[in-house]
């Protein structure tokens, strides 16, 4: 498969492209600095500099074409609200809109679990960078691509230890990025689920397995 990444100099991004790589599929992506597309064209990934803020639909378009699937999990991290909006925001429907002008049908978008450090006093850019990813999940699962949203629960930079929960709602926890990925890259290869919000968090299931446990 061939899979267009906006995020791939993320950390999920990043790995993703590496399980995608030792899958033997295709990965390309989009990143903003030259120096992002070296080291990314060194590890067999090819990559297009742009500001995504500076993008339209007919521009992004061109980049996407040949891909069987977009996966945008670039995100601000509730940074700057300028960021979340752009990027978190507006971005998003950037790469909604481009993708049926490129020919490319499935759409996977990273979002967050909405009740994510509910009563943490997260401060007004944290619920900006929450209502901002809600609002763009609707739009999104509104869409007549054959989209899919992953709403993992509070990343962590730890090794993944294979197993997870996945389904249309779970408790908000903790998960590894690198479980997260394995499981998006799961789901790529999963073209029956679709069209479906799932949420993830850490958990007992061996990933592949609970892929197959959410097809209709
Ligand atoms: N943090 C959490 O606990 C949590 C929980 C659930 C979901 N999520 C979501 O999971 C997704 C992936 O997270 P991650 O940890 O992989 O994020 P990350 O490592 O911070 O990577 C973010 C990606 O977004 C890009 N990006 C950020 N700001 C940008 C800007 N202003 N213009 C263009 N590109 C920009 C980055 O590009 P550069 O490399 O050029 O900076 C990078 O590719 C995000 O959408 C995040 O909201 C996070």
């Amino acid at each position: 498969m061939k899979i267009f990444i906006i995020g791939v100099s993320g950390r999920v991004g990043g790995l993703l492209a590496a399980h995608l790589i030792d899958r033997g599929d295709d990965v390309a992506g989009l990143v903003r600095r030259d120096e992002q597309r070296a080291a990314l064209v060194a590890r067999g990934i090819t990559a297009h500099v742009a500001e995504l803020a500076d993008l339209t639909a007919d521009s992004l378009a061109p980049m996407l074409a040949g891909a069987d699937v977009v996966v945008y999990t670039a995100g601000s991290n509730g940074g700057a609200r300028e960021a979340t909006a752009a990027i978190d925001g507006e971005g998003v429907l950037i790469a909604l809109d481009a993708a049926p002008l490129a020919g490319v049908d499935r759409f996977l978008l990273v979002s967050v679990l909405p009740e994510a450090g509910r009563g943490q006093r997260l401060g007004d850019d944290v619920e900006f960078y929450f209502a901002v990813k809600k609002l763009v999940d609707v739009t999104v699962s509104m869409s007549d691509l054959d989209w899919l949203i992953l709403r993992p629960s509070l990343l962590v930079d730890r090794p993944g230890i294979g197993t997870i929960s996945l389904s249309p709602a779970q408790p908000h926890d903790e998960i590894s990025r690198e479980d997260v990925a394995v499981t998006l890259a799961e789901l790529i290869h999963e073209p029956r689920i679709r069209r479906r919000i799932l949420e993830l968090t850490q958990g007992s299931t061996q990933i592949a397995r609970a892929v197959v446990a959410n097809v209709p």
